[in-house]
């Protein structure tokens, strides 16, 4: 329930007319449905972009349910991302092989390189960071997935050689 004013970014989507029109729409088409409030995230992710916190805010007071309910969906899923993703998406699989295999040092290698954190993207848009859950590719980690594509055994000292495509890429 909205206890106080939401604050808005300028750059929010709810700052702009034409989206905050979008997520107005999506809202009601949903008012009142069973399982509303995931429709309306998923709806929002694959229209918008992202579920900025103000969109998080927004939709908990419009739904009238709580801001921790929301923010429990999106922070749960890894569909879901609170700011725009990258024209790649980088993911590091933590699932038990891949994490006893490597992955921790892989991230601790990319963030060397791109200079960020998973679940943020790099300032040119190109590059999203993610962790995500086993891909079911075991017997080759540590797994990482750079769009569609699965590298295993993957090495720190690799990492460059396979960041480098998607970097250059745009
Ligand atoms: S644990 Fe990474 S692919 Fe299964």
């Amino acid at each position: 329930m909205l206890t106080q004013p939401i604050d808005i970014p300028e750059h929010d989507p709810l700052a702009i007319p034409a989206k905050k029109a979008i997520i107005d729409q999506i809202l009601q088409n949903n008012q009142g449905k069973p399982g509303a409030t995931m429709v309306v995230l998923n709806e929002l992710q694959s229209q918008i972009g992202f579920v900025s916190e103000s969109m998080q805010q927004y939709v908990a007071h419009q739904m009238q349910v709580p801001v921790s309910a929301i923010h429990g969906v999106v922070s749960f899923y890894s569909f879901f991302t609170t700011t725009p993703r990258g024209r790649h998406t980088v993911k590091f699989c933590m699932g038990t092989a891949c994490y006893v295999g490597g992955t921790p040092q892989l991230i601790e290698k990319a963030k060397q390189i791109l200079g960020i954190d998973p679940g943020q993207t790099t300032k040119d848009g190109a590059i999203t960071l993610e962790v995500c859950r086993c891909v079911g590719a075991c017997s080759q980690a540590p797994v990482i997935a750079i769009d569609e594509e699965i590298a295993g055994r993957v090495r720190p000292n690799k990492l460059p050689q396979l960041l480098r495509p998607v970097q250059q890429s745009g």
